[in-house]
């Protein structure tokens, strides 16, 4: 299955309820949450109680990403807040492991992020216990980045090895997504793109959901 997460960091922050509400109704599946602590990405964003308000306003899948230091310790805040899938990032603490199977104790999903900088190998060992792996595709921190092609090797290793034992494991990529770069990345063998100025800048969030989803599905490598 492919999937469409907008993320909120494009969005218009003084209306943010019907900016939600706007790309819902343009065929969202999930919305993605980008939180950042000005320590482990030097930006600042926003945390549980803003989550928790959105929560109140749609029904999309809450992605929340987790660009944060030694997250464990406000994990219950995002999922007391409505979070459905919590990304941590592999880099964000020391044992990672631990955190996964912490979160794991709650009925949300789980997953783990790499930035540009670590190999993709770090999480073969981490396959069976994680939902997703996000593969940042530009540095964490800001939106409106350019993408970085060559991280999908590290996408294309990932799904094969998936693949190859068998796991249900999804592939997201994150940063300077867009229709332009869908069929690219769906071939590498992602299957979830957020999609943060692509979606929210666009005047016509509709077509362009509909192109990547569709770019997605016909290009999707599955082996
Ligand atoms: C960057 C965030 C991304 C960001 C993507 O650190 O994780 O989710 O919002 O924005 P675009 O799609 O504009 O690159
Ligand atoms: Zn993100």
């Amino acid at each position: 299955m492919v999937y469409i997460a907008p993320s909120v960091l494009a969005a218009d922050f003084s209306q943010l309820g019907e900016e939600v509400r706007r790309v819902e109704d343009a065929g969202a599946d999930f919305l993605h949450l980008d939180v950042m602590d000005g320590m482990f990405v030097p930006n600042i964003t926003f945390g549980a109680p803003v989550i928790a308000s959105l929560r109140k306003k749609t029904d999309l899948i809450f992605d929340v990403h987790l660009m944060i230091r030694d997250p464990q310790r406000y994990l219950d805040d995002f999922i007391r807040a409505g979070a459905d899938i919590l990304t941590i990032h592999y880099e964000s603490c020391e044992k990672p492991l631990d955190v996964i199977r912490q979160i794991r104790n709650n009925e949300v999903k789980v997953g783990i992020s790499i930035s540009p900088k670590t190999p993709a190998e770090v999480l073969l060992p981490l396959l069976t216990e994680v939902d997703m792996i996000l593969v940042m595709t530009v540095e964490p921190g800001f939106g409106g980045q350019k993408f970085m092609p060559e991280m999908l090797d590290k996408v294309r290793l990932l799904r094969k090895e998936i693949i190859r034992r068998k796991l249900r494991v999804d592939i997201e990529v994150d940063g300077g997504i867009s229709e332009d770069n869908a069929a690219q990345v769906a071939s590498a063998g992602a299957n979830i793109f957020v999609a943060g100025s692509a979606i929210f800048k666009s005047r016509r969030p509709r077509l362009v959901i509909s192109r990547m989803r569709s770019e997605g599905i016909k290009n999707l490598y599955q082996g």
